[in-house]
């Protein structure tokens, strides 16, 4: 039956691997795509990136942060469980072309999106140079598996834990300046981008300045995954775009990322609320699978 846990991993402390029987949707699924599941009849749909997928395994692959109610008890799931809904594959195929150099950066979690789009535009002849960063070493993911498309490699770190210390994109401004020399503008041909919207924010800011084409995949908050609700609505280049059907890629120099990051946090107080209803009713503080539907 579809949806199965067939491999569960924990990443990092907060970070965690499954790998979920979804034939239909490994069988369709490109790089840039994701799905929407829903744990639950009651629980509330969240989107999740398509890691990597085998058609012939008929699995698919995602890679989640605990970041609030629902990833918690997502998490608490186990090799066995079944997830009730999910929804696939979702979103616009990411732009997989031959461009020469591209820099593929990834912040966080964001490395897991990141690594497919990597692996098929290394497959397509590209030059790849990676940039990836977490807050400190322990929460640093698929550093093997990027390291293994990329010709470069740079690993940044928040505390200086491991690599840089730093931020991805003090980082890639270092990239630039040392490999563009006197001519900054034909060595790079492209950008991508992945991570939380404060980091694509500050890459696009940087990559602007030096006429590099930049691809953000925005994470803004999302329902149905159709187009039909409005909630993840954006503005890219001034008009209003769907994130779920018209992305979740845009060209990052015209994306709003001020209006992005204020939509996003627009239900804090609730979702802090919510987890701190649903942490009460067990005794670690941590969630507790009978009280999902509470
Ligand atoms: C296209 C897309 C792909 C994503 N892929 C991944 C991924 O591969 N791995 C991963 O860890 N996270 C991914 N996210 C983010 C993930 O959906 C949120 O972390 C998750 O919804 C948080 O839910 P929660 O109840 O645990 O946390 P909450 O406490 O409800 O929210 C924490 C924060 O997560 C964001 N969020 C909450 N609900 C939604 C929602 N319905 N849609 C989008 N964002 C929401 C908000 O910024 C919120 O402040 C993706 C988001 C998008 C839009
Ligand atoms: S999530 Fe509803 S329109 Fe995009």
């Amino acid at each position: 039956m579809s949806n199965k846990i067939i491999k569960k991993e924990k990443l990092t402390e907060n970070i965690f691997s499954f790998v979920l029987d979804a034939p239909k949707i490994a069988r369709n699924s490109s790089p840039g795509q994701f799905i929407i599941i829903r744990i639950n009849e009651t629980s509330e749909r969240i989107p999740l990136t398509i890691a990597a997928s085998d058609k012939e395994s008929g699995t698919i692959r995602i890679i989640f942060m605990v970041a609030g109610k629902t990833t918690m008890v997502l998490s608490e799931l186990g090799n066995g469980d079944y997830i009730k809904d999910v929804l696939g594959p979702l979103g616009k195929k990411g732009e997989i072309e031959k461009f020469g150099n591209v820099v593929c950066i990834g912040g966080g979690v964001g490395i897991a999106p990141l690594l497919p789009i990597t692996k098929a535009l290394k497959e397509k002849g590209n030059n790849i140079i990676s940039i990836i960063g977490a807050r400190n070493k322990d929460f640093l993911i698929l550093e093997k598996e990027m390291n293994l498309v990329s010709s470069q490699i740079h690993v940044c770190t928040d505390d200086g834990s491991k690599g840089y210390k730093g931020f991805v994109s003090e980082k890639l401004k270092e990239v630039i300046l040392n490999k563009t020399g006197k001519d900054p503008y034909s060595k790079f041909d492209r950008i991508i981008v992945i991570g939380p919207s404060i980091m694509m924010k500050a890459v696009c800011d940087i990559t602007a300045k030096f006429g590099i084409k930049t691809i953000a995949s925005l994470n803004s908050v999302m329902i149905d995954g159709t187009g039909m609700c409005g909630t993840c609505r954006v503005e890219v280049g001034g008009k209003t775009k769907f994130a779920c059907v018209d992305g979740p890629e845009f060209d990052g120099s015209l994306v709003n990322f001020d209006l992005l990051i204020s939509r996003q946090n627009y239900y804090l107080k609730e979702e802090r609320e919510a987890v701190q209803y649903f942490k009460k009713g067990h005794p670690d503080g941590k969630c507790r699978l009978d009280l999902i539907n509470s």
